[in-house]
């Protein structure tokens, strides 16, 4: 058989603090009948102070112990984030001095906004299948509160902060990722990005932008609800799959009207689409990992269940993954 990656442990971490729809309420012109019909968002976790490394750090923690691994067992450390607490060192480097793992293991950062845990575990589980690694720790982290424009309705109400992590093991076995697929299209750029946020230098006039992050909702809704059709019916096609084979589909939790796009196009019941959006909104690159442990400890995903993932973000980039547990 040959070499695959199997996820042996789950973990998340989110900021204690909870911002309704009704604080929003007294912060912008909006409302939480808005919100709610147009996104499927009630809350979200946004952090008082925490960086990006502890979160993810939280995340990382709770998915080495459920691995029942040490930090001194990890050989490659993934990240999948847009917004480090620094432009360098990147997040992987600093989790990997906060637990302690081992030194000259490579660590690093990707960047794909909210399709960044796909594109970091599709990284991972390349080193794996090729045999480089046998074991990975894989982190989906953003923390998007200080990158939005708090006096923006169009944009502040979609986004929270949070951490996701995985635990990535080299199998023989039948259960692991059965494919990857990532995509990207930077012709879409301007849909949805955020301003340098570097200091000018002597050399150069002043940036009139504020770093602040732009998105064109409507453009950027569909071409979410066409690129992860097309990711999706990639995936099955390569795995010889149709709806029906497939336990459970765990999108990027962006909007529940995408999500519900995605749900009618496959003609899948609500049982088989997992959302957890209602909690967390947007947490970008957390959002896959937040959604798969949460559907992992609340028994909607049994051992051999056809699980697919299928995320999009700026760049714009996609992907989908497809494994069984
Ligand atoms: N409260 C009240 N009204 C609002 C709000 C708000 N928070 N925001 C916008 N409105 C208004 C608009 O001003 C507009 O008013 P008008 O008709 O008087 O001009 C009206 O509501 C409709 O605005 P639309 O933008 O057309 O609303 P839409 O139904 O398209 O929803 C949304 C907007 C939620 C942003 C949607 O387009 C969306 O989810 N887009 C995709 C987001 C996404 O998938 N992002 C990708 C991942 S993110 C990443 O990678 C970083």
């Amino acid at each position: 058989m040959t070499l695959k990656s199997r996820i042996i442990g789950c973990g998340l971490y989110v900021p204690e603090r909870v911002l309704t729809n009704e604080d929003l309420e007294g912060m912008v012109d909006t409302s939480d009948e808005w919100i709610t019909t147009r996104t499927g968002i009630k809350e979200r976790r946004i952090v008082s102070g925490e960086r990006a490394v502890e979160l993810a750090t939280g995340a990382a923690r709770m998915a080495l112990k459920e691995a029942g691994l040490k930090p001194k067992d990890v050989e490659l450390v993934v990240v999948g984030t847009v917004t480090p607490d620094n432009i360098f060192p990147s997040t992987a480097c600093l989790v990997q001095a906060e637990l302690g793992m081992k030194s000259g293991i490579p660590a690093f950062d990707v960047a794909a906004a909210c399709s960044g845990f796909l594109y970091a575990l599709d990284v991972a589980d390349r080193y794996i299948k090729t045999g480089a690694v046998k074991t990975a720790l894989v982190i989906g982290v953003d923390v998007f509160s200080r990158i939005i424009d708090w006096k923006d309705r169009a944009t502040c109400v979609l986004f929270g902060d949070g951490a996701g992590a995985v635990v990535l093991r080299q199998t023989r076995g039948k259960s692991g990722i059965l494919s990857s697929h990532i995509h990207s299209d930077g012709r879409y750029w301007e849909m949805l990005y955020t301003p340098g946020a570097l200091n000018e230098s002597p050399f150069e006039k002043k940036s009139p932008h504020k770093p602040f992050l732009k998105m064109k909702g409507n453009e950027t809704f569909r071409m979410a609800v066409k690129t992860m059709g097309e990711a999706i019916k990639e995936a099955m096609k390569k795995n010889r799959l149709s709806p029906k084979n497939i336990a459970l589909v765990i999108p990027h939790q962006a909007n529940i009207r995408i999500i519900n796009a995605i749900k009618d196009r496959l003609g899948m019941d609500t049982a088989r689409v997992f959302s957890n959006i209602e909690r967390y909104g947007n947490t970008s690159s957390a959002s896959i990992p937040i959604a798969l442990y949460e559907a992992l400890h609340s028994g909607r995903i049994k051992r051999g269940d056809v699980i697919l993932l299928v995320a999009f973000g700026g760049g714009f980039t996609w992907g989908a993954t497809v494994l069984r547990w």
